[in-house]
């Protein structure tokens, strides 16, 4: 049987230390729901023979949505005035984290707004969780100075997720006035070189991204040779400025999804939280059937979680235990099952890059 332009398009995606970009636009441009499933079936098929079937678990705890970020799109930057604004207390932090480890979850993301007045807590936070927790730590913190991220890595962080947002030097500028995407090469850079596991991501469907930059993005999350990445639709938020945009596209999102999990088969990749909050539905599961093999519970107590809206997100009832009985349901929906290991990462050659072959 002749093998489709589809089938062509994949197995040359799968091979390639850089994909073209007609490929990368050919998949991102099917619209034929039977090619698409043929994505799709092949993403499942990489994550599966990479990862098994099971879905590791990660448990966010959200403390402080302190930000003096300028991202157009999140509704935390610092323009949005009328937010409250809030940072948990030591004792406060300690008690998540052992509601976390009580539920059998063995990676605590600490994640925050840039508040870059927290350092030397931050590293206190992590010597204390380590201590009393056997768990990794991953920070989602922004950009920092190398002396900050050494500081946390010696103190026992593992691993870092900062999201390029968009490869495109135009776009980020354009929706992070003030910020510096070299800087945020500079900060990729810096934590690669430290030893963490790192993560990226993109949004997909931000205002003014064409297919084209869509390609530039794919193109950078595998030059970047990441732990980790994460790929998620954009979703207006009312407080800024681009409240009135439409949000991403969900059938873009799980395409883009499917066709980095073939050129970066070894990321762990998770159905994140804006897939699930995106549409009337929660959607991870069909992220899930597209290449992810990671769920990521919230576990931010209330009033905090309520306080940390970077986009509007649906109510999920009573915290953590009910959440985790719904991502019970999600994985035998996809035939799959929970996994409440570590997680670490499986990538074995660390190509390491500079930031300009990032780029
Ligand atoms: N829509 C989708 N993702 C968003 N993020 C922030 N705001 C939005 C939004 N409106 C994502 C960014 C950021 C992470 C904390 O949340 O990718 O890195």
């Amino acid at each position: 049987m002749m093998r489709s332009e589809t089938h062509r398009c994949m197995d040359r995606i799968c091979e390639a230390d850089i994909p073209c970009r007609e490929d990368l636009e050919y998949l991102l441009m099917l619209d034929n729901p039977v090619e698409v499933e043929l994505l799709f079936e092949r993403a499942d098929r990489v994550r599966r023979e990479r990862f098994g079937d099971g879905i590791i678990l990660r448990a966010i705890l959200e403390f402080s949505n302190r930000c003096l970020g300028s991202c157009a799109y999140c509704g935390l930057n610092v323009r949005c005035r009328d937010r409250q604004r809030y940072r948990m207390t030591m004792e406060e932090i300690l008690t998540a984290a052992e509601d976390i480890a009580e539920l059998g979850i063995r990676t605590i993301v600490l994640q925050s707004g840039e508040d870059r007045t927290a350092s030397d807590e931050i590293c206190e936070v992590i010597e204390r969780i380590k201590e009393r927790f056997d768990t990794a730590i991953t920070l989602s913190l922004g950009e920092h100075a190398y002396s900050d991220y050494a500081a946390w890595k010696d103190a026992g962080a593992d691993r870092y997720l900062l999201k390029i947002e968009t490869g495109s030097r135009n776009l980020y500028d354009r929706l992070h006035p003030g910020m510096i995407f070299d800087n945020r090469l500079r900060c990729l850079h810096d934590l690669k070189e430290l030893g963490y596991e790192v993560g990226c991501g993109i949004i997909v469907g931000l205002p003014e991204q064409s297919v084209d930059i869509l390609i530039d993005d794919i193109l950078m999350l595998k030059a970047g040779g990441f732990d980790m990445v994460s790929i998620g639709p954009f979703i207006p938020h009312p407080a800024t400025v681009l409240a009135r945009e439409a949000p991403g596209d969900l059938s873009m999102t799980l395409k883009a999804i499917a066709i980095a999990r073939l050129a970066i088969p070894d990321a762990h990749m998770p159905a994140n939280t804006a897939v699930g909050n995106v549409a009337d539905r929660d959607k991870r599961t069909s992220a899930l059937l597209a290449g992810a093999n990671v769920l990521m519970l919230n576990c931010t107590p209330e009033p905090f979680a309520s306080l940390y809206e970077i986009y509007p997100k649906k109510k999920s009832g009573n915290g953590c235990i009910e959440s985790l009985e719904h991502f019970e349901r999600m994985a035998s929906d996809v035939g799959r099952t929970l996994d409440y290991s570590r997680g670490d990462s499986i990538r074995t050659t660390k190509v390491e890059q500079s930031p300009s072959a990032m780029n």
